[in-house]
């Protein structure tokens, strides 16, 4: 049991890095002119302040980095190469992820920055898998097997969580999750 959790584990990680990565340079990096351009239906905002073209765009540059990044780390640390669609998909697929649960938020009436649990830990984790099965399907299904997306699905509340909360700290979030 312990012996598969410390393979998997590494596995999704470095599998799931790229996603992760654009996630959380989206909030580091993010800021400016919002995607919605503050237009409202029905008096509410469709995505709101929090999903700007800054943090999209930046975001996926980041992700894709990092993915660049761990390809020619690859063979040192015996993680899979991924080809550039995937690291696309990946990481696009994760901003837009979160920026489909902000439309959906706002459409409930939730306002921006209020807590949407699970959703808000989990929403650039479905955009990256949905994206990347759209896009390259058997790369996805080869590689996240059902016991790497239940580690991924489990380990990404628990660290998104301890990151918002490093990012409140510095200032980068309005509210600590
Ligand atoms: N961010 C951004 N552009 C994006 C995504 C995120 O600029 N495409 C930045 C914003 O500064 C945002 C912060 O990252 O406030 C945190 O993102 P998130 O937690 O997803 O948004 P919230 O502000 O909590 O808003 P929402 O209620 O819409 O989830
Ligand atoms: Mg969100």
């Amino acid at each position: 049991m312990l012996e598969s959790v410390l393979i998997i584990l590494p596995k999704a990680l470095w599998l799931i890095l790229p996603a992760y990565v654009a996630n959380s340079s989206a909030v580091l990096f993010g800021g400016g002119i919002p995607i919605d351009l503050r237009v409202k239906i029905r008096g509410k905002r469709i995505l709101g302040d929090g999903k700007t073209y800054r943090g999209l765009i930046l975001g996926t540059c980041c992700g894709v980095l990092v993915g660049i990044f761990q390809n020619q780390m690859a063979g040192l640390l015996g993680g899979v190469i991924f080809p550039p669609v995937v690291l696309l998909s990946l990481a696009f697929g994760a901003l837009f992820g979160d920026i489909t649960e902000s439309l959906i938020k706002r459409r409930l009436g939730i306002k921006q920055g209020a807590p949407f649990f699970p959703f808000d830990q989990l929403d650039f984790i479905a955009g990256a898998f949905i994206t990347l099965w759209l896009t390259s399907e058997e790369w996805f299904l080869t590689h996240f097997s059902l016991d790497v997306i239940i580690t991924i699905l489990i380990i990404t509340p628990v660290l998104h969580l301890l990151t918002n909360r490093i990012g409140y700290i510095i200032g980068k979030k309005d509210v600590p999750w």
